[in-house]
């Protein structure tokens, strides 16, 4: 494998001139890709012709009336006119993606095209049949080809998945989705450390005492049984979207806003981490997953995953990180809390002691930041009770864009600002080789719940609730 070296260019990227999408009749497309497509038309930027690939054997008609059935099922007002733009300009290539053929059919279709956009919303293990298939006309040459998480299973499955795409294609065409990374409230992170002077002096071991990240979702794995089964909350969200939401917390200042810095900067931050141990992390499966179409009867596959990491670094070198994520728990929450450490005297012993100050970045649905101090309580004595501020984004700002049409559009515009790098692809699979190598007993908890009582073994202080 090369090492990814990027070099500064002086030139900036073609825009991309069609969007192919193989699996556009699969769930992601349905879910994701449409909306987004909908809302690129919507905002003025969608120039380009949509090519469709699929195994499925629809019409025209089939293929588009279905696209806009899901664009209607998840976009609120739908304008008619945006979606009769769009029928212009989608297509459909068929076949099987064992098939030469369907290759040949697509890059007749593209004849003229010079930058290509392909995205492959597509089970991970036909990604090298597929990119294969590209080179063996011609389109691996100048194609961007943007792929979705998982990128492997583990170390040594990225590495040969990677291998197989560099012997078709160079690093600079390849778009590893994060589908956080293109989350509006995730990049605030960025903003509120790194355009704000205020938070830096605090932000070190010197006054941070520790970190959690929650991932939490009310609801379980919605018929994915199958895909699932095979992967786990450790491989699904936390190798992923997890850490590099701690990344974007602990990293230094990169030295340009450009994403070979900034993916530099993150690189620090995952090698600083020492891969995982059996008793630095915490399995559980909600009772009833067995249960669920598509898993094994004696499935050990956690729904429910936390850790505890520790990043290694002059900056925070004692903070612990906890992580937690689970499937069917008591809240959908994504949020990030960091706990400050009390002030050395305590003058209002009695009443400030164990209320720390805390920051919480709330990236899920109704993003914002809260902060909770201390302020004096009402009365005669002087005593302390905590407080809040808190910005609600959309209140303060209007809406947010969807991660899925900022990643396409960044795609289409060559930026890899929004997409992993497989150097930390990479050191993300090496932090958690030693507990995917050797999985720890898996505690079984009741649906609506935090997840297995064990958990709190690992956070002496419990997680934090504002
Ligand atoms: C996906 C996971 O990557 O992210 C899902 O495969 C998970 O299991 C989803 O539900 C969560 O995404 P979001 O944007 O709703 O937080």
């Amino acid at each position: 494998m090369n090492s990814p070296v990027f070099h500064r260019s002086t030139t900036a990227p073609q825009d991309a001139d069609v969007l192919v999408m193989f699996g556009a009749t699969g769930d992601l497309a349905k879910k994701k890709l449409f909306p987004a497509l909908y809302n690129m038309a919507l905002h003025g930027a969608l120039n380009v012709d949509v090519v469709g690939v699929a195994s499925t054997k629809w019409d025209h008609e089939q293929f588009v009336n279905n696209a806009f059935e899901a664009i209607r099922a998840r976009v609120e007002n739908v304008d008619e006119k945006v979606i009769a733009q769009l029928d212009a300009k989608m297509s459909l290539v068929v076949g099987n993606y064992e098939d030469p053929q369907v290759y040949k059919d697509l890059a007749k279709q593209l004849e003229g095209k010079k930058t290509p956009v392909i995205y492959l919303a597509i089970p991970p293990v036909l990604f090298e049949q597929v990119t294969q298939g590209l080179a063996s006309v011609g389109l691996a040459a100048t194609a961007r080809v943007v792929l979705e998480k998982p990128f492997g299973r583990d170390l040594k499955s990225a590495v040969k998945l990677q291998d197989s795409l560099e012997a078709v294609m160079p690093e600079t065409q390849i778009f590893r989705i994060d589908h956080y990374l293109g989350k509006e409230s995730v990049e605030d992170i960025l903003i509120f450390r790194f355009a704000n002077s205020i938070w830096e002096p605090l932000w070190n071991r010197q006054y941070i005492s520790s970190v959690q990240i929650t991932m939490a979702e009310d609801f379980g794995i919605e018929g994915r049984g199958a895909f699932y089964d095979g992967v786990g909350a450790f491989r699904d969200v936390l190798q992923n979207h997890l850490l590099q939401v701690l990344a974007l917390i602990a990293m230094e200042p990169p030295s340009e806003l450009t994403s070979q810095y900034m993916e530099d900067e993150k690189l620090k931050v995952f090698r600083a981490i020492d891969a995982l141990e059996p008793h630095e992390i915490v399995r559980g499966q909600y009772v009833g997953y067995l249960d669920e179409k598509g898993v094994a009867p004696d499935s050990t596959t956690e729904t429910f995953a936390a850790c505890i990491v520790h990043v290694d670094s002059w900056r925070w070198a004692g903070v612990p990180f906890y992580m937690r994520t689970g499937k069917n728990l008591k809240e959908t929450v994504l949020e990030v809390v960091v706990e400050f450490k009390q002030p050395p005297r305590m003058l209002f012993a009695e009443t400030q002691a164990g209320s720390p100050n805390v920051l919480r970045f709330r990236l899920g649905k109704n993003d914002g930041v809260d902060i909770e101090f201390m302020a004096k309580a009402p009365g005669d004595k002087l005593a302390t009770v905590p407080v809040q501020l808190n910005v609600e984004f959309s209140a303060a700002l209007g809406d947010r864009q969807e991660a899925y049409e900022r990643l396409l559009r960044a795609a289409m515009a060559g930026d890899h600002m929004r997409f992993t790098r497989i150097d930390s692809v990479l050191e993300t699979w090496r932090i958690l080789e030693n507990v995917l190598n050797n999985p720890s007993p898996v505690y079984p908890y009741f649906k609506g719940t935090w997840g297995p009582e064990k958990v709190d073994e690992l956070v002496p202080h419990g997680w934090i609730e504002l």
